[in-house]
């Protein structure tokens, strides 16, 4: 059965080992990539010495910034994370500036950047501090910015949990990738937190019940990184609203192969917003 130990608890190594292994919805896939690859190819047109910041290390966005020409920054306050993320970057990773602060206190300079993006950034944060986060990521745009995040959000009302298995039966174990930000987001707290951990929790006792088995466990945790790392959700419209409030939102677009399943209660769109005056 997997094991899950948390990963400040083994070597770095190990953990780029295990982070390769790693699909989605926790890493952007192919077809998500390409949604990036889109965006941040439009963001660079028409700009000389394009600059671009990544919430977070995460080496995927990072390459497509080297790719169409950008000098990258990254902004991280995990120095696990950032070693994790520097071995699986190699020598390409040694161009970008890394940046290690938290991003509700960045000492970057306003005004300076082509684009920003984040892959599920803004989930990490509390709820209370997203307007905080947003209006950060505004100043440090030049006008006529982009901001490119993939966001988990909600579709509808929450459900119970035992209805959420339900609805997706067997399928679940067939497509996980496409039922787990439904089932967290089946389990959110008061206070909108969709934390993965809350999952496997729920998880493992179904499975001490024997109610699944230790290879439908498997399945679905295989997929989810360790540790108790809480994430925030809010319903799409609202996020929106939240959005909207310091961004003009362009368009946005999601992988329509992970997306392909009835009944789902959240999704992970793609948004290309572009900086208010
Ligand atoms: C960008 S998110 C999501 C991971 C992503 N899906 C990926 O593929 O890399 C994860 C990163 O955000 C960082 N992080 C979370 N909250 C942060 C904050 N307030 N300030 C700076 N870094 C933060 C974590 O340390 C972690 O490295």
């Amino acid at each position: 059965m997997t094991s899950r130990v948390a990963f400040s608890r083994l070597p770095p190594e190990d953990v780029a080992e295990m982070w390769k292994k790693i699909g989605s919805p926790f890493r952007a896939s192919v077809n998500e990539q390409e949604i990036y690859a889109r965006f941040l190819e439009e963001a660079a047109e028409h700009r000389d010495n394009p600059k671009m910041i990544v919430l977070g290390v995460t080496p995927e966005l990072r390459k497509l910034g080297h790719k169409y020409g950008y000098q990258v920054t990254c902004v991280d306050f995990s120095p696990l994370v950032i070693t994790v993320m520097d071995i699986l970057m190699g020598e390409e990773g040694e161009r970008d500036i890394i940046v290690r602060c938290n991003w509700l206190e960045t000492p970057l300079q306003r005004g300076q950047y082509d684009a920003i993006v984040g892959d599920a950034s803004i989930n990490m944060v509390e709820l209370k501090s997203w307007d905080r986060l947003l209006k950060i990521i505004h100043d440090l745009l030049k006008p006529g910015g982009y901001f490119v995040t993939r966001t988990m959000v909600g579709l509808e009302d929450s459900i119970p949990f035992t209805d959420a298995l339900k609805r997706f039966g067997k399928q679940l174990f067939r497509y996980p990738e496409r039922y787990i930000g439904s089932l967290q987001y089946a389990l959110i707290t008061p206070e909108n937190n969709v934390g993965p951990y809350r999952l496997v929790e729920r998880l493992e006792k179904l499975r001490k019940n024997g109610d699944i088995t230790d290879d439908e466990f498997d399945i679905i945790c295989m997929r989810i990184p360790p540790g108790r790392v809480d994430v925030y959700i809010l319903e799409q419209k609202q996020f929106e609203d939240v959005l909207s409030k310091h961004f003009q939102i362009k368009d946005y677009y999601y992988d329509k192969e992970l997306h392909d399943a009835e009944g789902l209660i959240a999704m992970f769109p793609i948004y290309r917003v572009v900086k208010k005056l």
